[in-house]
């Protein structure tokens, strides 16, 4: 067996046995499922069908509306932390809606590694390859798992090679399907030398596991029906004819996936992976940072926020700041300094999101995920240290790329529509702009849906039906520079002048030739299409 310890920087073990990771799927591919089969192994979970709600909500669009209501659920899910032998594994859910690109790349600057989900009868489908070039961009180690090999599935090589070619990654198998669709009794575990048997009488029930001596050992033929080990000979010599073998180096280093085939809602194949995510997935790594990068043996605790959840209660308007934990052993009631405003803060309440519940977190280490409830203070980009002015560098911010006006439904209620703007544009969920002239606001999204799940949100949240129109503009730059140049800037451009929620001045235009006679006649100001996350 290998064992790739070796090339490992020796971490403290509690930090060593942690996995945080995010799941990256094409909708329908299996998340859900896969997320609580995890769950159950992980003995977070009881039964199956706990987080089986979520998947279903996720079909339409009033349905994830309906989601959304029940806040529970989809905080829980936020991040799940959960125990399988060794390893402690940090799960970071990462949103199912292209619409929602913007905080899955955040996510995605939270974890280690991902976990690529495919349906085995559908390949490689147009959101996989999105969240693959974003892990890509980063070199995030990726293990993948074919999912729905119950079902009728592509032959084994086309999948590989599709993966290969589509997403320019080498494919290694973990392990190997035997029989196709209905034919399909279960897979050769190539990296243990284990037949491992599908029970398609109970979901529930672990695959029956057998121990093989190599693929001439006379057992096999005992459980695998003589044409099927055939098969599995012939495409095993394939496979070691044509396809690379594990490297874990080259796995740590993002250029090679080992794939594991399965069935999630049969709970087959799932244990392969988690053991694989242990033995093959990075342990907490360096994060970058200015001016000097972070090394999570570090005895000092420092982390970063890559989300903000506003109102997860609607009876506490609170808001939760997901932070990862870059480095140290984290306790209850550390003071920290928060960095941005140089000011100390007490975590007092840190919340650890254990699947069904958030729970107090007592401790926690580098890799983990926690959330600390505040009113504000935190914001996405933010770093927390024990006093050294560090700066967690690469979380991306975003260009909105729509940009729509917006009413509340009743005019008496402008000051609540500022405040719910002014919350989920703290909580990063859009950008907000106040123009100088006029009522109203004009907010900038990336994604369409992103309207719809605001008018959603401000409506259950503060009880505000609202409505977007279109807006005479189309673009937003921020503006920086030169005080003197700047006001004479705001002054001649009034029209086109608004404030995000910081108070930060906005161009708004709908013409890229207006943006060009700014630059060309105010040499001294600098127009950015996004804004710095610090
Ligand atoms: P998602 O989160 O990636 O969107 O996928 P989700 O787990 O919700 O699964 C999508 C559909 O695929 C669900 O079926 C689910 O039951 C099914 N599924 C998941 N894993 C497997 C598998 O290994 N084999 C088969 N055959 N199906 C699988 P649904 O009909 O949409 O919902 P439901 O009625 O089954 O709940």
């Amino acid at each position: 067996m290998l064992d790739i310890a070796v090339n490992r920087p020796a971490l403290p073990p509690e930090i060593a046995r942690r996995r945080t990771f995010a799941i990256i799927s094409h909708p329908d591919a299996g998340k859900t499922t896969l997320t609580e089969k995890f769950l159950l192994f992980g003995g977070a979970i009881q039964m199956a069908g706990q987080v089986r709600a979520k998947g279903e909500a996720r079909r339409t669009r009033s349905d994830f509306m309906q989601m959304e209501k029940d806040r529970g659920i989809s905080v829980s899910a936020s991040a799940m932390s959960f125990d399988y032998k060794k390893f402690r594994f940090n799960l970071v859910d990462t949103p199912g809606h292209s619409d929602f690109s913007e905080d899955t790349y955040r996510t995605l600057t939270a974890v280690d590694a991902a976990v690529m989900v495919i349906d085995g009868a559908k390949g490689v489908e147009s959101q996989t390859q999105k969240l693959f070039e974003v892990c890509r961009l980063r070199d995030l180690p990726i293990l993948t798992f074919c999912n729905k090999m119950d079902r009728e599935s592509r032959d084994t090589f086309e999948i590989i090679d599709e993966i290969q070619e589509m997403l320019a990654i080498d494919v290694t198998p973990a392990s190997w399907p035997i029989g196709q669709g209905r034919d399909f009794i279960g897979c050769y575990d190539i990296l243990r030398d284990r037949l491992e048997l599908m029970d398609r009488a109970d979901r529930n029930k672990v695959a029956e596991s057998i121990e093989i001596n190599g693929l001439d050992d006379p057992k096999l033929a005992q459980h695998v029906p003589a044409h099927l080990l055939e098969q599995l000979h012939e495409e095993l010599e394939m496979a070691r004819a044509l396809l690379p073998k594990l490297d874990p180096q080259a796995v740590l280093e993002g250029h090679m996936t080992p794939i594991w085939f399965g069935s999630a809602i049969n709970s087959f194949g799932v244990k392969e992976l988690m053991e694989g995510i242990g033995k093959y997935g990075p342990e907490p790594q360096v994060q970058s940072a200015e001016p000097r990068q972070i090394s999570p043996d570090e005895t000092k605790v420092s982390g970063f926020v890559f989300k903000v959840q506003a109102n997860m209660d609607p009876k506490h308007r609170d808001r939760v700041a997901f932070v990862r934990l870059a480095s140290g052993h984290f306790q209850r009631g550390m003071k920290l300094t928060h960095v941005r405003s140089k000011k100390p803060m007490a975590i007092s309440s840190p919340v650890l999101f254990l699947a069904s519940d958030r729970e107090l977190a007592e401790e926690a280490w580098a890799g983990d995920i926690i959330g600390i409830p505040n009113h504000g203070q935190l914001r996405i980009g933010d770093t927390l240290t024990e006093g050294e002015a560090l700066r967690v560098t690469g979380i991306p911010s975003f260009a909105p790329e729509l940009l729509q006006g917006v009413r509340a439904g009743d005019p008496m209620k402008a000051k609540h529509l500022e405040k719910a703007l002014m919350q989920f544009a703290e909580e990063g969920a859009a950008k907000v702009f106040k123009p100088m002239i006029g009522s109203g606001f004009i907010v900038g999204v990336v994604g369409a849906l992103q309207f719809e799940v605001l008018a959603s949100r401000i409506e259950l949240e503060y009880g505000l039906p609202v409505r977007f129109d279109g807006s005479q503009f189309t673009s937003a730059r921020w503006v920086s520079g030169d005080k003197v140049a700047m006001d004479k800037f705001v002054n001649a451009n009034k029209q086109h002048i608004a404030h995000d929620h910081d108070g930060d001045v906005v161009y708004l235009t709908r013409l890229q030739w207006d943006i060009d006679r700014v630059i060309r006649d105010y040499p001294e100001l600098k127009l950015t299409a996004t804004k710095e996350m610090m």
